[in-house]
Parts: structure tokens; C-alpha cells; sequence
């Protein structure tokens, strides 16, 4: 065991948020040990502070990190130190039949969901000596973690690390979620609902894409004229407008509706935005054990599709990748999602940018 404390940012469900001291074990076989570089501070991370998703451990938080790796146990042949990589926070088992037919955001083998590595054990000791456990098999709000080698996903040193920790989770969910999910074709029409990290993320894929029209729904000026610039045509504000009438009025129905909020009020509007044969899809995660209404014969009579999204339908080891060469080819504007980069003891301060909707993603430096 390492004898050199951390500084951590750890939910503990018995008093909240709170800054710890954690310890790492060393990478074990098939495992990599990473020092963290950038993480940025993702509402899947809020939704555990605020009880949405309860948890009964203690939780190193963060999961869209990139960082260096600085050892590899036996057995790992895809990275080795001094390798820049994205962390991938749904680290396939490899083994399952969703992996083996190429879907791994679908794997059912993956331990990363229930917070601990695929063993099922923590790398993470506090100085009491108690078990934290890694949030989404991760836990990157901290200086170095050990994850699974599928964990982590190798990118050109020149990718720099406040890119590639949002790779790790709001752009290739969000890009993910036109091309794989929807497989957005070039002129058809998208509206987005909630235009955060991942939501300005689907705003961006859908311009790759050729979308059009684009129109971009949130409740805070700063974030539209932001979807302005990533490509929105038309924006509307969510608090004042009847948006699926305006589709049905504007554009006589949309062909894609996504949510990027996981409001279960907002879900429920999608279908009626969409023109026969439209999808909604949904990129938003909404509380644990939240249900919704549909509007069912619609949904029949009209074949309304409804297309459920996780980490945008992707395939880290082939997407992550894919999406830091467009960036570097300057075919995605991704350096416009970084708001405030703020040092790992201001981790508060971080998600308060979040609720406060300061800046697009605040990320962390530890
Ligand atoms: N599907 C996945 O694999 C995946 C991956 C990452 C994040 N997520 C989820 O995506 C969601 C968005 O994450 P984020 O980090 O972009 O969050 P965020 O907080 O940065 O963005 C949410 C946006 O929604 C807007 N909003 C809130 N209520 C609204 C309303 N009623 N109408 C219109 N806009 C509204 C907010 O103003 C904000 O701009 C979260 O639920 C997160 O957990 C899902
Ligand atoms: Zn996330
Ligand atoms: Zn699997």
C-alpha cells in the first residue's frame, strides 16, 4: 500500500460533500495507474451530490478526466507510462455478448456502475484507513487512480488535457448521441433540450452532422448564444415557450428531440416536438426510479420512436479517439466547452459553477 496521501474530493451519504486525504494501491495485473491532469466537473457528478442517485459508500467523485499514465500491472499491452489517455467511464468487460458484437456501452459485465473496479474492490484507502470507492470505476477527483487497462484510452500527447477529460464523458456522450445513437443524417432536423456539457456536446455533433434546422432550448441566455455559436440556427428559451408547438408550428415536427437535462418533465414533451417517424432521445439521466407519460396512441399511430442513450452509443477505444483527431483538425470547436479551470481544493466552488450555470464546464486541476 502507498504511504502517500492525496488530496480527494469525496460524497460520503453520511455528511455530504467533503475534501479527504485517500491512498492508492498500485495497479495490479491488467490495471493502470494514471496521474489525473484535468477533470472536469460533469452533472453525473452532481446528481450524486444531490441525492438523485443515492449511494451507501463513501464515493471519490469524478468521472471525465484524461491524465499521464505512470505504471501498467501485468498483462497490459494498450498503454504504458508516460502515455497521455482519456478515462473511459463505462470500462468494458470485453467479454460479454454486448461487448463481443461491438457494443460496450452496453456491456453487462462492467462493474463500473456499481463504483468499484472490476474485481469489486476500491484502490482507495482514507487516511483512517477506510475504503472509498471510485465513482463509475474511476474516481478522478484526485491526483492518481488505478483503473482497468479498457479504462483507458490512449490519445495524441498534443490532445491537451482540459479536451481530453471532456472526451471522457460530455462530448462523446454528446456526439455520440447524433452519429451512433440517432444517426443523424445530413439535413434533418433536431431540437435540444438543456444546452450544458453535453447538451452544447449533441449541438455540435448535429452541425458535423449536417443537421438543420437546429434549435437549441435552455433556460439561460449565456448557454443559448453559446449553442449559437456551436451551430444552433434557432434558440428558445424553455421558461417562456410552448416548444413542441413551436416545432409543430415552425417545422411541422422535428426529426430528433434530445434531452440533455434527465428532467422527467422535460422527457415527457419530446415526442410531441416530433414529426412522424421522429426519434426522441434520451442523453439526460434522470433521478433513480423516475417514470414518465407518453401520449401512447401518438406514439403508435404516428411511429414515434423513443432511443435511449448511454455515453452516446460509443466505443471509447474507437471513439475517444476519432474525436480527438477532428479536434485537432479543427472540424469541432471543443475548446469553447471549457469555462473556469479552478485547483482540486476549490471542488465546491466547481459544482456551484454547475448549478449556477457559470461558464460551460468548469474543469478541476489537481
Ligand atoms: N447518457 C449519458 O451517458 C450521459 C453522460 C453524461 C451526462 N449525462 C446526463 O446529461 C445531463 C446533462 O448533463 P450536463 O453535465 O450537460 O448538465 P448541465 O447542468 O451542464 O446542463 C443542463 C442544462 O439544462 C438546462 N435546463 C435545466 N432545466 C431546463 C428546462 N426545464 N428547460 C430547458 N433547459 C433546462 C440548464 O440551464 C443547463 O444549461 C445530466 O442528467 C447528466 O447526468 C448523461
Ligand atoms: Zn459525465
Ligand atoms: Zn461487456
Amino acid at each position: 500500500m502507498s504511504s502517500t496521501l492525496s488530496p480527494a474530493v469525496v460524497f460520503d451519504p453520511a455528511c455530504g460533500l467533503r475534501s479527504s486525504r485517500v491512498s492508492l494501491r498500485p495497479a495490479g495485473p491488467g490495471e493502470v495507474e494514471i496521474e489525473v491532469r484535468a477533470a472536469g466537473v460533469c452533472h453525473s457528478d452532481l446528481h450524486i451530490v444531490t441525492g438523485d442517485w443515492p449511494t451507501d459508500r463513501p464515493l471519490v467523485l469524478g468521472h471525465e478526466a484524461a491524465g499521464v499514465v505512470t505504471a501498467v500491472g501485468a498483462g497490459v499491452t494498450s498503454v504504458k507510462a508516460g502515455d497521455h489517455v482519456v478515462l473511459s467511464w463505462f470500462a468494458p468487460c470485453r467479454r460479454c455478448r454486448k461487448c463481443v458484437a461491438g457494443k460496450g456501452w452496453l456491456c453487462t459485465g462492467t462493474r463500473a456502475v456499481a463504483n468499484t473496479l472490476p474485481d469489486g474492490s476500491t484502490p482507495f484507502t482514507d487516511d483512517r484507513g477506510e475504503a472509498v470507492w471510485p465513482y463509475l470505476g474511476l474516481g478522478a477527483f484526485t491526483e492518481r487512480l488505478v483503473v482497468p487497462e479498457t479504462a483507458a484510452v490512449k490519445v495524441p500527447d498534443e490532445l491537451p488535457f482540459g479536451i481530453g477529460a471532456l472526451l471522457g464523458c460530455s462530448i462523446t456522450t454528446g456526439v455520440g448521441a447524433v452519429v451512433n445513437t440517432a444517426r443523424v443524417r445530413p439535413g434533418e432536423s433536431a431540437v435540444v433540450v438543456g444546452t450544458g456539457g453535453v447538451g452544447l456536446s449533441v449541438v455540435m455533433g448535429l452541425r458535423l452532422a449536417g443537421a438543420d434546422p437546429v434549435v437549441a432550448v435552455d433556460l439561460s441566455p449565456e448557454r443559448l448564444a453559446a449553442a449559437e455559436r456551436f451551430g444552433a440556427t434557432h434558440t428558445l428559451d424553455g421558461a417562456v415557450t410552448d416548444v413542441a408547438a413551436w416545432c409543430q408550428e415552425e417545422l411541422g415536427g422535428v426529426d430528433y428531440a434530445f434531452e440533455a437535462i434527465g428532467s422527467p418533465k422535460v422527457i415527457e414533451t419530446l415526442p410531441a416536438m416530433l414529426t412522424p417517424g421522429g426519434a426522441a432521445v434520451l442523453v439526460g439521466m434522470a433521478p433513480t426510479g423516475a417514470t414518465g407519460a407518453f401520449d401512447l396512441f401518438d406514439l403508435a399511430d404516428q411511429g414515434k420512436r423513443i432511443l435511449g442513450c448511454n455515453y452516446g452509443s460509443s466505443v471509447g477505444e474507437i471513439d475517444i479517439p476519432k474525436l480527438a483527431r477532428l479536434h485537432l483538425a479543427g472540424r469541432l470547436p471543443m475548446d469553447d466547452l471549457i469555462g473556469r479551470i479552478r485547483p482540486l481544493a476549490e471542488a465546491a466552488a466547481a459544482f456551484d459553477d454547475l448549478r449556477s450555470n457559470t461558464g460551460v464546464r468548469t474543469i478541476l486541476e489537481p
